[in-house]
């Protein structure tokens, strides 16, 4: 690993744009659990019966009840030394840009300014009437299923559940930041969810150098042109640390 991350750190001296795609693996070591690893929740729950818009009709209190416990586990969860690289990673290349699949708002809790929510964000809320978009950081939930106070309707978790297109906007940015980037990190994501799993490969396509940091293979990894197998709150500190250290010593 070592040698390799020499020879990232020496790719990265010369880099100004640089793209990095998140999935849960990020917050797995803040106490977020992931979705399809040993203990993720789609071990434990049915992804079709609570993140799904026929779920939501079926029985919207269940599916409130259900991001009402995980908005409570998030809460106390604070950002780990991954989330806080990348957060300084902003101030580094003249052109940096954060993607991520996660929801839980620690990238933003740990300073990230501009960051792409491809599946949107736990703490906000949607009047399925109206469509309007407000944050809701209330927890536990006063009242289940959730009312939009403006006109009464129900309101629904501002996530993009399974069956679902994702904001388009979003989709067209994070398209184009990974079709322009130098280098693109993929940071603990299984790689398999449509269509954020395209963007490494949007990226490698357009020249850019793939790294990805997991401690499972996917079935990115052989695609990758670094694959470190380890923990973002390990791996990304260590980059980090020496890429500082290699830019201090060429203002010597
Ligand atoms: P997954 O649960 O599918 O994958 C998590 C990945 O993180 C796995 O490949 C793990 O090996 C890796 N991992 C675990 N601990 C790690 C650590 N400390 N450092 C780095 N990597 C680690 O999660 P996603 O790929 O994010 O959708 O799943 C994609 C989407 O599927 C999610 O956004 C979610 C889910 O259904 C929505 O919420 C809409």
């Amino acid at each position: 690993m070592n040698e390799d991350i020499d020879s990232l750190v020496h790719l990265l001296k010369s880099t100004r744009r640089v793209a990095v795609l998140t999935g849960a693996g990020i917050s797995a070591e803040s106490g977020v659990p992931t979705f399809r690893g040993k203990d993720g929740l789609w071990r434990r729950y049915r992804a079709e019966g609570l993140a799904t818009p026929s779920a939501f009709h079926q029985n919207p209190k269940l599916v409130w009840e259900w991001y009402d416990w995980r908005r409570g586990l998030i809460a106390s969860k604070e950002p780990n030394p991954g989330h806080k690289v990348i957060a300084s990673w902003e101030n580094i290349f003249p052109s940096f840009h954060l993607i991520t699949q996660n929801v839980d708002g620690l990238h933003q809790k740990a300073g990230s300014k501009n960051v792409l929510e491809l599946h949107g964000n736990i703490w906000k809320v949607r009047c399925t009437e109206e469509g309007s978009v407000s944050e809701n950081y209330q927890t536990p939930l006063n009242e289940i299923p959730p009312r939009c106070p403006d006109c009464g309707a129900l309101l629904r978790p501002h996530i993009v559940w399974f069956g679902e297109a994702l904001p388009s906007s979003v989709l067209q940015k994070s398209l184009l930041f990974s079709s322009s980037c130098e280098v693109m990190f993929v940071v603990g994501t299984s790689a398999v969810v449509q269509p954020a799993a395209t963007l490494p490969y949007s990226a490698s396509e357009a020249g850019a150098k793939i790294v990805e940091i997991n401690p499972a293979a996917t079935p990115l990894s052989t695609y990758a042109d670094f694959s470190f197998r380890g923990k973002a709150g390990e791996v990304l500190p260590l980059v980090d640390e020496r890429l500082r250290t290699a830019s201090e010593e060429r203002k010597d």
